[in-house]
């Protein structure tokens, strides 16, 4: 292990999970082929496997969460066309404005509610009347967990009824949304209902090195495979990542409520320090709020004690695979002795 990683306690994402032994073993055996030739088995098995699991007609391999969001969008949208999209979601804030640089697409985002959702009244307000003055509403994008926060099957079905009535079709960005699934304790299917395509993240919580998957219907699919040609997403011998994603979702996806389970310890012990307000976590993240003339000491305490927050603009922790609970509770201890 590299210096940079050594001993590092790094809460920053579930990102910066490295794939175990049995994973890059699992790596180093992929059959492979040129994918862009379809002839990769095993990016092929990974698609079939992961659509299959979410109940989609088809799925498309892709390098990142972000190209995969953004295939999705470029499939359902054309040049001119509008997504509706929550102020806090990934693809409006943190994609580079990908969908409107490379597709002319006009995102509308809409304030997201305390709970992560979006009001059903705004996005039946915010959908544009069939005139020319507007943008043509295509689209309704949510994200499922966003920002850790888990929305429930209810108001799921009730936004995607809403958008279907009025003619828009609904992506989710599903980054997270096998931690939504198992907090739920529903099926990958049952949590990703209503929606015409997802984008699942492999290199998540779920802990491989690379990867996400569109999942969509075949004409969706074979729209965003045009796409992810010309963004420079067709790889050759893919089945050595894709099989880290497989591996993924076999044998991580059930122990993603391990992380939940240690996000609610650390928060419960950092909530009894004095000064501290710490948000209840629904699955891997919380978010602390420490007094602001602490920020600088605490800051210098972490880095001497090798351990990774990300401090902007709130302190966030994520917890993940290789973070066990006794790496918990030595941060704990530090958090304790700053704090005590
Ligand atoms: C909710 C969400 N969507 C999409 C992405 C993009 O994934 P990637 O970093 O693989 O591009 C992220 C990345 O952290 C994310 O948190």
């Amino acid at each position: 292990m590299s210096e940079l990683n050594e001993k590092w306690l790094d809460l920053r994402s579930d990102t910066v999970t490295r794939p175990s032994a049995a994973m890059r073993a699992a790596m180093n055996a992929a059959d492979v082929g040129d994918d862009v030739y379809g002839d990769d088995p095993t990016v092929n098995h990974l698609q079939e496997y992961t659509a299959d699991l979410f109940g989609y007609e088809d799925a498309l391999f892709a390098p990142s969460g972000t190209q995969s969001n953004l295939l999705a969008l470029l499939a359902h949208c054309g040049r001119g066309d509008e997504y509706l999209v929550g102020q806090e979601a990934h693809t409006y804030r943190y994609e580079g404005g990908g969908a409107a640089v490379l597709g002319s697409i006009q995102p509308q985002p809409i304030i997201n509610q305390p709970d992560g959702s979006i009001a059903l009244a705004d996005i039946a307000a915010y959908i544009k009347p069939d005139d020319f003055h507007f943008a043509r509403t295509k689209l309704l994008a949510l994200e499922n967990t966003i920002g850790g926060r888990v929305l429930g099957l209810d108001y799921l079905k009730q936004a995607t009824t809403l958008a279907h009535e009025r003619g828009l079709a609904t992506h989710l960005d599903g980054a997270r949304v096998c931690n939504a699934a198992v907090k739920l304790g529903v099926s990958p299917r049952a949590a990703v209902a209503g929606f015409d395509s997802v984008s699942v993240c492999l290199s998540k919580g779920l802990g491989a090195p690379i990867g996400s998957v569109l999942c969509g219907s075949k004409p969706l699919i074979a729209e965003a495979k045009r796409w992810r040609k010309m963004l420079g997403g067709g790889m050759r011998q893919a089945g050595m990542i894709a099989a880290g994603g497989m591996y993924a979702l076999q044998h991580n996806f059930e122990r993603l409520s391990e992380d939940h389970d240690n996000a609610t310890y650390f928060a419960s012990e950092l909530a009894k320090l004095k000064g501290l307000k710490v948000s209840t976590p629904q699955t891997n993240i919380f978010y602390v709020d420490i007094p602001a003339d602490t920020c600088r000491a605490l800051n210098d305490v972490l880095q001497l004690t090798r351990i990774r927050v990300s401090m902007s603009p709130h302190l966030r922790i994520v917890t993940h695979m290789d973070a066990s609970r006794e790496d918990i509770d030595r941060a704990i201890t530090v958090f304790g002795d700053f704090f005590g």
